[in-house]
């Protein structure tokens, strides 16, 4: 039998600005995707970046253009002609800038989470990516998990009815980020010596305001967030240095749980926790819940009113993985498993980035929807600054949120 030959897909040209750990992890997770070259690194440590440049010569057997330090050179990697797009791995406060930069240089932004850590640099992506027509895709890689894209068929297949209300946690100990052993406070750290608040909202957000229809159809209108008083890293840190330590004689802001409330204008209601400081085992909590039943992350399972098999019981969610299969995970698992993280979704969230580049189309997560999941930082901080006030929502679509259309149940 001929074999059939299917056209190379057209080559996709990355930069890639913050090669440390996830950075590094997302470019190998991209040299995996087929058609993917990585044509530049830059990186503020030299380590690093050479380290970047050795594996990217060993996969593809090319060597990218190297850029060692802080902005000018970021800077100069996006005004580079043989690259479609720019994709940041490095901390919170380089987001925005780099994001930026790529799109004033024609160039397609993608980032880590959170997008922006301030109202100001939310609207900062928005406003550049609406005046270059360039767009910017968070890396919401959560919004791709297996499970929460079951989720979101399901719920436009109607099993839950109408949404009335969600539950999601970034409930993750990452406390070995923000104090190392040598005692030195890491970048992580700094964010929760002087705010309180939810200071990683988007990965509890993102699948909500998916399933939820927010910024097509629906939106956020306020919050209201509270915090518990801070023990956590600095306990963390007397154990792992001794009391003595500076680290373990200072005061952290950040609240050990926060909680925030946000009312959708639509009615529906979600609480979000942010739970960093403490050690417990990893939760995300994901309950999407509507007038036909719910589906409970913290113990995968789903109740369904007429169709669940003993009332008030949840029902394994296995079955329903195989049942509304997403048509995504459906084509890519065994690629996904085999090359990225977070159990496959790394892979299919760079794929889903990359489909948009090669066709030039607007990526699946926004701008909007990258400033609207990412705000919810400073709009939390305030709210606990003022008692808990309500803090409303900036509309960043600006009124097209009532034309813009839900994100579809969409394959290869
Ligand atoms: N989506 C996820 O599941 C996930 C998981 C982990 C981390 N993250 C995100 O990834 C990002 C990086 O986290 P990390 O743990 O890899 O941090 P890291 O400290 O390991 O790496 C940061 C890298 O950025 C570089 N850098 C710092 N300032 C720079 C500058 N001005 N210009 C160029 N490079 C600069 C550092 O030298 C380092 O190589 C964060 O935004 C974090 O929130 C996301």
């Amino acid at each position: 039998m001929k074999k059939r030959r299917h056209a190379s897909p057209k080559t996709v040209r990355i930069g890639m600005v913050g090669v440390g750990g996830r950075g590094t992890f997302l470019m190998k997770t991209l040299l995996a995707i087929p058609g993917v070259t990585v044509n530049a690194v830059a990186d503020r440590s030299r380590d690093n970046a050479l380290r970047a440049q050795g594996i990217v010569k060993e996969k593809s057997g090319t060597e990218p253009a190297l850029y060692v330090g802080g902005q000018s050179h970021f800077e100069k990697l996006c005004a580079r002609e043989d690259l479609d797009a720019v994709v940041c791995g490095g901390p919170w406060e380089i987001h925005v800038p780099v994001s930026v930069a790529a799109m004033r240089h024609g160039k397609y932004a993608a980032t880590e989470v959170p997008a922006a850590t301030t109202v100001e640099e939310c609207w900062d992506l928005v406003r550049t990516s609406e005046r270059t027509g360039m767009p910017c895709m968070m890396l919401e890689n959560v919004c791709y998990f297996q499970n929460v894209l079951t989720v979101l068929r399901m719920v436009r297949e109607n099993c839950f009815g109408e949404l009335i209300h969600f539950e999601a946690g970034y409930q993750h100990d990452v406390r070995m980020t923000k104090i190392s052993k040598e005692g030195t406070l890491k970048w992580r750290g700094g964010h929760s010596l002087n705010k309180d608040g939810n200071l990683y909202p988007t990965h509890q957000i993102g699948p909500i305001a998916q399933w939820n229809n927010i910024n097509r159809g629906d939106r956020f209108t306020y919050l209201t967030s509270m915090s518990s008083k801070a023990r956590g890293i600095q306990d963390y840190a007397r154990k792992l240095l001794g009391p003595r330590h500076p680290l373990s004689r200072r005061t952290y802001k950040l609240g050990d749980v926060n909680c925030s409330l946000i009312k959708c204008a639509g009615g529906a209601t979600v609480t979000l926790y942010h739970d960093t400081n403490l050690p417990r085992p990893y939760d995300l909590i994901f309950r999407c819940q509507g007038v036909k039943g719910l589906y409970m992350g913290t113990v995968d399972g789903v109740y369904l009113d007429g169709v669940s098999p003993e009332h008030h019981k949840y029902e394994p969610f296995a079955p329903y993985l195989k049942k509304y299969v997403h048509p995504l995970w459906k084509s890519l698992e065994r690629e996904a498993k085999k090359n990225g993280g977070h159990g496959g979704c790394d892979y299919i969230t760079l794929y889903d980035f990359v489909r948009a580049v090669r066709n030039r189309t607007q990526t699946p997560i926004d701008v909007y929807d990258s400033a609207t999941w990412s705000v919810i930082t400073p709009l939390s901080v305030e709210s606990v600054k003022k008692g808990s006030a309500p803090v409303a929502f900036p509309d960043f679509t600006r009124g097209k949120w009532r034309t813009r259309k839900p994100i579809p149940v969409r394959g290869l």
